[in-house]
């Protein structure tokens, strides 16, 4: 407690003492550990800091609104959202193969991202929420290779800071969620479950288009609705709803529908490197089965994961 008291004033100092008149920039997911560096860098020196939120428009449902609220409403700072769905999925057109996919969310974040810090932030200081433990796994074993991950993003040449600015990177995940906590952030952005960088683009498999992001945001956001109200959430590490692209025949009234599958994905784990897939009661699948086929349009059918990590992996692509 006291711990990280001291923490933050001694960081607030000295990124006041360090930063002086002149501007922080950061680049804001709405993950736990830019959030809580954006937070805490926001508590130093207020409206200083700008914040480029890039929305890709792969999120889960209301999450863009969720994280422009939390910082416009809760926090003192520029708060800079870019809304682009439609540029990504027009790059995602076509695109079915998911290392494909990943690349071009990727770059295309990259891309978005520092031509608004070229065009408007590119002076004064960077900011990152780098924690401890990625300083270490910077040099990660084959089994994170396995898929490329997106999150880190390295400063363009032609772009130059004074210096970067990075306040959490000496601290452990617990910590960093101790810090947010102090710093008044919602409690379901402090104890969000992990979510790729690519966000729904790697849920939707195949091509990835504005109805099937759509549908499966709908779906998901049941799923979640359902795992909160029966108290399960806690209970797992990770879960999610995903759209498979598949079509099955079904029934509803005297009608036979050709309609899409959802598939419910539900892990815990310690490390995500191994994972088990959870066993949610019977009862809580089933409610959360039929809310989603009697409540999303063109989904009829809900199955369950029972796959382990390995041979699967966490995420369908
Ligand atoms: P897998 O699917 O590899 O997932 O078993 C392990 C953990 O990593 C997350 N994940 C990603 N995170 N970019 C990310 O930032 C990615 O491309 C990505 N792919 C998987 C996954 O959600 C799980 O928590």
């Amino acid at each position: 407690e006291w711990k990280m008291d001291s923490f933050i004033d001694t960081t607030v100092e000295q990124i006041r003492a360090q930063v002086g008149d002149k501007g922080v920039v950061l680049g804001l997911s709405g993950g736990v550990d830019s959030s809580v560096a954006a937070a805490l860098i926001s508590k130093a020196i207020g409206k200083q800091l700008t914040c480029v939120f890039v929305d890709q428009g792969l999120m889960r449902k209301d999450e863009g609104d969720f994280v422009e609220n939390t910082f416009t409403k809760l926090f003192d700072m520029n708060f800079v959202r870019i809304n682009c769905q439609d540029e990504f999925l027009s790059k995602l057109k076509g695109v079915s193969d998911p290392e494909d996919k990943r690349k071009i969310i990727g770059t295309e974040f990259y891309n978005v991202f520092w031509n608004k810090i070229r065009e408007s932030y590119g002076s004064g200081f960077f900011a990152q929420g780098t924690i401890y433990p990625d300083r270490i796994e910077s040099g990660k074993g084959d089994a994170a290779k396995i898929k490329t991950h997106h999150n880190q993003v390295g400063v363009p040449e032609d772009i130059k800071f004074e210096d970067i600015i990075e306040p959490l990177k000496d601290l452990f995940k617990d910590e960093v969620r101790a810090v947010g906590e102090k710093l008044g952030l919602p409690h379901d952005l402090v104890w969000r479950q992990p979510f790729p960088g690519p966000g729904l683009g790697v849920r939707v498999i195949g091509e990835v288009t504005a109805e099937r992001v759509r549908i499966l945001q709908e779906a998901d956001a049941i799923l979640r609705d359902e795992m909160d109200k029966c108290g399960y959430a806690d209970k797992m590490s990770q879960f999610f709803a995903v759209l498979p692209g598949v079509k099955t025949v079904g029934v509803m009234g005297d009608a036979r529908t050709y309609s899409e599958l959802v598939a419910i994905r539900a892990v815990t784990t310690d490390d995500f490197m191994t994972a088990d897939w959870a066993k949610i009661p019977y009862d809580i699948l089933g409610k959360v089965s039929n809310r989603i086929i009697n409540e999303v349009t063109h989904v009829n059918r809900v199955v369950y994961d029972i796959t382990s990590k390995p041979p699967g992996t966490v995420e369908w692509e």
